[in-house]
C-alpha cells in the first residue's frame, strides 16, 4: 500500500558502550557493548512505523556487512524501503558512550548517507505521501529535491535540522512546513542567521528565555510551524498564531536518552497523520513516543509500539 509518511534520511550502524562515566582524555574505562540499527532517519522511521502510520523509508547504504541486515529488517517493522547501495562508502556508523545517568556522546561517520544524491529520491513514493520528514545525516541535495518534489505535491514538509551542519544552505526553508531542532540546533541556527537582535546566540541562553522571547525568536524563522525539543522538559510549539509547552510524561527510570529526539520526531510525524495535521495534538504524541524511548536501551530498538502509546494518549483524552 501507499506509505503515509515518508522519511528520506540516514541509516547508521550503532555501536554502543555503556560505561559509568565517560571517559577523560587519555583515560581508558570499562563499558559494556551493544550494537544495533540506528541513524536518525532510520530512527524516525521506526518510531513513526511502530506508532501506527504506513510508513516508508529512503536512504543509501555501503556495500559492506553493516548493509546486509536491513531490507529484512524494515520488513519486520513493516517499513517499506528504498535502499541505495553506494559501493565506495562505508555504511554509515556511530560510535556511541552512554553514562549512568543515561546521558549519551556521539561520533557519526555519515559514509554512504551523505553520498544519497537529489535523483536518487524516488518521486511518485514522496508525492504520494502525507508527510515527508528529512534530517542532517544525508546529502542535503537529497532534502531539497525530496521538499520540492513534496511542496508541488501537497505534501506535508517536516525538517529535523539534527545534527548541525555548516554547510547548512538556509533557503531550504522556503519550503519547509514544520521545522523541529532540539535546544542546541535550535540555539545554533539562531546565531547563524542572526536572528537575536542584542549580539551573540548561544545555547546556555535558551535557560533565561521566557516563553514569549522564545515564541519571538522561533516566528522569525519564517516556518509556519517550529517545534523546539527540551529534552525532559518535553517541547515547545509555536505556530503564526499561538504558542504552547508541552511537558512529557513521567517516566520511572531514565536508561538511554540516546533516539528520543527520534522517538519525538517519528511519534509526532505519525501523529500528523492520525490527527489530520493537529500539531499540538500531534506533539503530545511525540512526547508520549520520546518518553517511553528513554526507558530502554538503543535507539530504533527502543521505539515504544502503538499498543503502549495509546493509554498514554487517553489519559490526555486524545483517543
Ligand atoms: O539520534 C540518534 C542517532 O544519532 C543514533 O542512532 C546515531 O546513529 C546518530 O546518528
Ligand atoms: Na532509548
Amino acid at each position: 500500500g501507499k506509505s503515509n509518511v515518508v522519511v528520506v534520511g540516514g541509516y547508521n550502524q550503532d555501536l554502543t558502550w555503556y560505561t559509568s562515566a565517560f571517559p577523560r582524555p587519555g583515560e581508558t574505562v570499562m563499558g559494556r557493548f551493544v550494537t544495533g540499527p540506528g541513524g536518525k532517519g532510520s530512527n524516525q522511521a521506526f518510531a513513526a512505523a511502530r506508532a501506527g502510520a504506513r510508513t516508508a523509508f529512503v536512504g543509501a547504504v555501503g556495500d559492506d556487512h553493516f548493509g546486509d541486515p536491513l531490507p529484512a529488517l524494515y520488513e519486520k517493522e513493516g517499513i517499506d524501503h528504498h535502499l541505495v547501495v553506494k559501493p565506495n562508502h562505508p555504511t554509515g556508523n556511530a560510535g556511541i558512550w552512554v553514562d549512568e545517568n543515561g546521558r549519551n556522546d556521539i561520533i557519526v561517520d555519515l559514509g554512504a548517507n551523505n553520498a544519497l544524491l537529489a535523483e536518487d529520491v524516488p518521486e511518485e513514493l514522496v508525492a504520494s505521501a502525507r508527510v515527508v520528514v528529512c534530517q542532517h545525516e544525508t546529502n542535503l541535495a537529497a532534502n531539497q529535491r525530496a521538499f520540492e518534489i513534496a511542496k508541488r505535491n501537497g505534501v506535508k514538509t517536516v525538517l529535523n535540522p539534527a545534527p548541525t551542519r555548516d554547510d547548512f544552505d538556509e533557503s531550504i526553508l522556503s519550503l519547509v512546513d514544520i521545522i523541529m531542532p532540539n535546544e542546541t540546533e535550535f540555539a545554533s541556527l539562531v546565531a547563524r542567521m542572526g536572528f537575536y537582535d542584542a549580539g551573540e546566540f548561544s545555547e546556555q541562553m535558551m535557560v533565561g528565555l521566557g516563553d514569549e522571547d522564545l515564541h519571538d525568536l522561533c516566528r522569525q524563522f519564517s516556518v509556519p510551524v517550529v517545534i523546539v525539543t527540551l529534552g525532559k522538559h518535553g517541547c515547545f510549539v509555536s505556530t503564526e498564531t499561538e504558542y504552547r509547552k508541552l511537558p512529557t510524561i513521567d517516566v520511572e527510570h531514565v536508561v538511554d536518552t540516546c533516539g528520543a529526539g527520534d522517538a519525538f520526531v517519528g511519534g509526532f510525524s505519525a501523529g500528523l497523520v492520525r490527527f489530520g495535521g493537529d500539531v499540538f495534538k500531534s506533539a503530545v504524541f511525540g512526547n508520549i513516543t520520546a518518553g517511553l524511548s528513554v526507558t530502554r536501551p538503543g535507539t530504533a530498538p527502543s521505539m515504544p509500539q502503538l499498543a503502549e502509546i495509546e493509554p498514554y494518549l487517553k489519559s490526555q483524552g486524545l483517543d
